[in-house]
């Protein structure tokens, strides 16, 4: 049985902090649920740290169905929770609910996540209404970095943190069963915590949300040369995965792989007449099978 969206949100009633976390195919998801997280994202950053992109711009429905069925494939008791990505929610809740059924239907996700506030309640209404569950996602929000002008911290004015306070509620009234809060001031990140009965889940937020996210890739440390500020390495995957592949593709140029271990012997009565054969000069005729 997979964690519920009412398992989440009790977990905020106990006070226990929710670790989440990104996960983009069969094998991330498989170690992301063996470690116990409880609540999975198949976020469009994939386009991103999977796909190459240089924004979640363009990520497809396509692209989201086929990550996120691989997840789903690579775990058993994680809520999945496949984001919806650029202009599959933003024209009409009619366009929502098409694609964020197709995440439940054809994909196997639990839930969808869309970014916005205020502005997109009656879209989580929708959703909801049609027994959806949604997790909003406001603040720093990747899909609309070319209106930032980049990956820029939000909620720094008072309007603006009177803005995210209210978007937040509005999400919450509309029906989602959570809220990511991501690159706010963590003071702000507190308070929006503190008001709002769903749980907040951060990243570049501070820890006063009652969980976190991170991206993967970001965690693992799978690209050495970046690392974002509201990230903590745990590994240096990127460093492990170069060297290893470096000592293969010496070995192979060496001859120190593969051993006699990698490969299986021939039968040696097999190999005798193989080689007693092959010795012959070549006729360019097919070898005579009976002959054996
Ligand atoms: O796409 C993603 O990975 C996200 C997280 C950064 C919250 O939306």
């Amino acid at each position: 049985m997979r964690t519920t969206t009412i398992q989440v949100q009790e977990m905020k009633r106990r006070g226990e902090r929710i670790p989440m976390m990104t996960a983009y195919d069969y094998p991330s998801a498989r170690f992301v649920e063996a470690a116990g997280v409880p609540m999975i994202l198949v976020g469009d950053s994939l386009g991103m740290v999977v796909l190459g992109y240089d924004s979640t711009l363009p990520v497809t429905m396509d692209d989201m169905v086929h990550h996120v069925k691989a997840v789903v494939r690579g775990t058993q008791k994680a809520l999945v929770v496949a984001d919806l990505p650029f202009m599959s929610y933003q024209a009409s809740p009619e366009d929502a609910l098409r694609n964020a059924g197709r995440l439940l239907q054809a994909a196997g996700a639990q839930a969808v996540k869309l970014e916005g506030g205020e502005t997109l309640a009656a879209t989580v209404q929708r959703l909801t209404q049609a027994g959806i569950p949604v997790q909003g996602h406001i603040g720093l929000t990747p899909q609309s970095v070319l209106q930032f002008g980049g990956y820029r911290i939000q909620g720094r004015s008072l309007e603006a943190a009177w803005q995210l306070l209210r978007d937040a509620q509005a999400l919450e009234a509309a029906g989602a069963f959570s809220v990511v809060l991501e690159g706010v001031p963590a003071e702000l990140a507190g308070m929006i915590t503190r008001r709002v009965g769903i749980p907040t889940i951060g990243i570049g937020a501070g820890p006063q949300c009652d969980g976190q996210v991170q991206v993967f890739h970001d965690m693992l440390g799978l690209y050495p040369d970046f690392t974002p500020k509201h990230a903590k390495r745990y590994a240096n995957l990127g460093q492990a995965v170069q060297d290893a592949v470096q000592a293969y593709a010496q070995e192979v140029r060496e001859g120190g792989f593969p051993g006699s271990h990698h490969s299986v012997a021939l039968d040696p009565q097999v190999a005798e007449v193989l080689e007693r054969e092959l010795s012959v000069p070549a006729t360019g005729q097919p070898v005579d099978m009976q002959r054996w």
